[in-house]
Parts: C-alpha cells; structure tokens; sequence
C-alpha cells in the first residue's frame, strides 16, 4: 500500500508510541536524476541531503535506531563507473559528515560483508566513522554497505558450523546470535521509497515482524515530513507478531 505524499508534522505523532528502530530502503535516486535530465550520480549527491534531513527528524522524534541500505552486494553488476562512484560518494559522505553526526549524538555502525572488494579507504573511513561515534547515545545509526540478507545469514551459519554446534542445539536465536549487529534490535518499521514493493534483500531475518511502509517519493525528495507521514501510518497499524490479539 503506497503512503500518500502528504506532509506530516512531528507534533501529530503519538510520542509515547514511535518505532523505536526505522529501516530506510533509500530507492529511487537513478529515476530522480534521470527524470531531470541529470547524470544519475546526481541524484545519489541529492540523496545525502535526504539522508541528513531523515536523521534530523529521527533525532527529532527520539527514534533510537535507524538502519538506511547504502550498498547491496547486487550493487557490484551496477556498470563499472557507477560503482566506483558509488564507493568514492561512500568514502566522501563518511568524512564530510562525520563531525556533523558526532556532534548531534549519533552513533555509527556498519552491516555488511567486509570483503576484498571493499576499497582499503572505505574501510579505514568506515573504522574512523565508528571510532569516533562510539560513545554517543541519542541516535545508532547502521549503514548497510556491501550489505545483502542472505549473506547475513550464510555467514551467521558459516560462523554456526565452524564452532561445531550440533544441529538438534540450533534454534532461531542461535542463528540470530550470529547476525551482524548484536546490539540492534528488529526494526519496528521498514520504508522504502520509489513507488518499488519489494524488500530487496534488506535486513531479511530481522524483518520478520516489521511494518511495511511503501511510498512513490523518490529518496532525493523524501525528507522528515516523510518520515513522520510513515510513521503516522505505522502508528495506525496493530502488531500482533503473529498472534490473535
Ligand atoms: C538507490 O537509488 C540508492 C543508492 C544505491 C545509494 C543510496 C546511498 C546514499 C543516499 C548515501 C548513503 C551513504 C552513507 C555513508 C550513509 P538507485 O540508484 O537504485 O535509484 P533508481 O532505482 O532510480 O535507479
């Protein structure tokens, strides 16, 4: 079901009920780009400005948590210039922004396969980023980068079966024992942007029980507003984790 492109304000929201995580699925750049007659990487640069207004309004609404797919290991057969612009962008946005999210509390974090394709320089940026940002307590921001859910889960079971746990002793929280992140908890609602229904391979085992929420806006003109429209919906939702309620 798409949201409509309405604007919302903060002080609509019920404030003793938002998501305590928010996963972002940050689509529709290319298109935004494409539609303007610009280079698609444009529409990448306009989605960093999307990006700082999002984690604003989260910090805004005391959301905790918010997880946003930078980079999906299907990125890689994107054509070869995207791709190093896609990692440079990365690399860039790291340093230019590090300060400025330090400086409003946010915490950052990483999901993904750290693998050989990953340039040297992402990675030291991404080392600094979280180095930094360690203590900070107001908002834990997790960049999925190099990230896919299946990888997530072939390595957790890669890590199961190097420790030799016996397959009668392996139960969901052995498998959710060797995600990622295990400190974030499930994101409580999951928006995507461009008018696409599909989840992509995002956050795959940890969306068991999220709340879907689709919106035609393309992610370089999404902002707070749309946040908060998304989360007004989710609001009106009842979670029932797959009971009668
Ligand atoms: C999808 O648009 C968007 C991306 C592949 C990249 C989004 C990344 C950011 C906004 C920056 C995140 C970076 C950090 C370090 C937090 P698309 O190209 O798939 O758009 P299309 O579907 O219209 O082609």
């Amino acid at each position: 079901m798409g949201l409509p492109e309405s604007s919302v304000g903060a002080e609509s929201l019920d404030m003793d009920r938002i998501p305590r995580h928010v996963g972002c699925v940050m689509d529709g750049n290319g298109r935004w780009a494409e539609q303007r007659g610009m280079a698609r990487t444009e529409g990448h640069a306009q989605g960093e400005h999307a990006l700082l207004d999002v984690i604003q309004g989260a910090l805004e609404i005391g959301i905790e948590w918010l997880s946003v797919y930078a980079f999906s290991t299907e990125n890689w057969n994107r054509p070869e210039d995207e791709v190093r612009f896609l990692m440079n962008f990365n690399r860039t946005i790291l340093r230019r922004r590090c300060e400025q999210l330090n400086e409003l509390g946010v915490r950052i974090r990483f999901v993904g396969r750290r693998d050989w394709r990953v340039p040297t320089g992402v990675m030291k940026e991404m080392d600094e980023a979280i180095e930094l940002t360690r203590k900070n307590k107001r908002l834990s921001l997790v960049v999925a980068f190099n990230y896919g859910g299946r990888a997530e889960i072939v390595d957790a079971v890669r890590k199961i079966a190097a420790r030799r746990i016996p397959a009668r002793r392996i139960t969901e929280r052995t498998i959710a024992s060797y995600l990622y992140d295990q400190e974030m908890p499930e994101p409580d609602l999951i928006i995507r942007t461009s008018g696409e229904y599909r989840i992509s391979n995002f956050l795959l085992w940890e969306m068991a029980y999220s709340e879907l929420v689709f919106t035609d806006v393309l992610w370089p003109d999404f902002d707070r507003s749309h946040l908060f429209a998304a989360i007004a919906e989710y609001q009106h939702r009842h979670r029932r984790f797959g009971q009668v309620q």
